[in-house]
């Protein structure tokens, strides 16, 4: 099967983005044609700093190889560089209908967050997305609950070309993972845990030791102090067993049982540590490829090659049966 999924390069990767996302990337790696792609177009909606993005893109190719993804056997690669992402995007604008994208949840709550920039851009973020998932012939999208509708439109924008062009695309399906499909924030777990809301609210996937022993002892939690997991009564100390299980591999049956009759602080202490042991690989990992700036380069380059063959093929067919001149 042919998968494909990305990340905005800008701000922080955090635990959310590793447990909804990159965590099933790399099972889906060892039996599936991967493609995994830094998206710098869909960062360029909200507002960001130009001098700086250029190091956040080559670093977020360090934080996919620092978490496993092989590129030996996945293709990594930056949207930008394969133009027909964006030359997609705007066929696709031409049959998706306003109402679709205006009733987008991320659409809403982006344009409440950013009214001083309301840029066209964001509302037409679905469709770019929309592109770059279909341009792979995609069988399986790997994301987090949040991206989910977003897929969803990529169907049904699939489903009205091949319609009325005749058949191209495939319907891509959705993959969330099982657990940890929208980890909360640390200070309100009412909120996806995100990186646009301040450091204290998440864990980065790069939290040096101590950072991490501070954020998780402040993490928000409910009254009481029985470490039991109940979603809708303690929001809090749900979203922290859920954490602790998905980095333990322990159920979260065991994870009462072992916590019976010690309290919050014991529990969080615990976790504070299996964080730190977890986290340590991808520190290590993230350091020693900092000073390896042109093997990092290549494997975009190559990434990019293998990326353009696929892309370029279905753009020529998308031609065709729209009624352009082929290139
Ligand atoms: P982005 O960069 O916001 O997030 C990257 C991935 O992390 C997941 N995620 C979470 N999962 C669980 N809990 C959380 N709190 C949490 N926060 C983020 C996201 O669901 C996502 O899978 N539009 C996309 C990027 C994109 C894309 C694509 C994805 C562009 N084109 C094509 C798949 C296919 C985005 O902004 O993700």
């Amino acid at each position: 099967m042919r998968v494909f999924s990305g990340i905005q390069p800008t701000g922080k990767l955090h635990i959310g983005n590793y447990l909804g996302a990159i965590k099933q990337w790399i099972e889906l790696q060892e039996k599936n044609e991967c493609v995994f792609c830094i998206v710098d177009l869909h960062a360029l909606t909200v507002p960001y700093d130009p001098k700086t993005l250029q190091e956040l893109i080559l670093e977020k190719v360090i934080v996919y190889l620092a978490s496993g993804i092989n590129p030996e056997k996945s293709i990594i690669f930056v949207q930008s560089s394969v133009k027909e992402h964006s030359e997609l995007a705007w066929l696709l604008n031409t049959i998706t209908p306003l109402g679709d994208l205006a009733r987008m949840t991320q659409y809403k709550e982006k344009s409440k967050k950013f009214e001083k920039n309301l840029n066209a851009g964001l509302l037409n973020y679905p469709i770019l997305m929309a592109a770059d998932i279909l341009l792979y012939q995609t069988d399986l999208v790997p994301v987090g609950e949040d991206q989910k509708q977003h897929v969803e439109l990529a169907r049904t924008i699939a489903r009205k070309f091949n319609q009325k062009f005749g058949e191209v695309f495939k319907i891509p399906e959705v993959r969330l993972p099982k657990a940890g499909a929208r980890i909360m924030s640390l200070q309100n777990p009412a909120k996806k845990m995100s990186k646009t809301d301040g450091p204290e609210s998440y864990i980065g996937l790069f939290d040096e030791p101590e950072e991490i022993r501070t954020k998780i002892m402040r993490a928000v939690t409910d009254t009481g102090k029985i470490v039991k997991y109940n979603e809708k009564l303690k929001p809090g100390i749900a979203n922290l067993i859920t954490i602790y299980s998905l980095f333990s591999g322990k159920s979260i049956k065991e994870i009462e049982r072992k916590f019976k009759g010690k309290g919050y602080a014991e529990f969080k202490k615990s976790l504070a540590e299996l964080l730190v042991d977890s986290l340590e690989s991808f520190r290590r990992k993230k350091k020693e490829l900092l000073t390896r700036e042109v093997y990092v380069k290549e494997i975009l380059s190559q990434g990019t090659k293998r990326a353009q063959v696929i892309a370029q093929s279905t753009m020529q067919e998308v031609r065709k049966k729209m009624g352009l001149l082929p290139h």
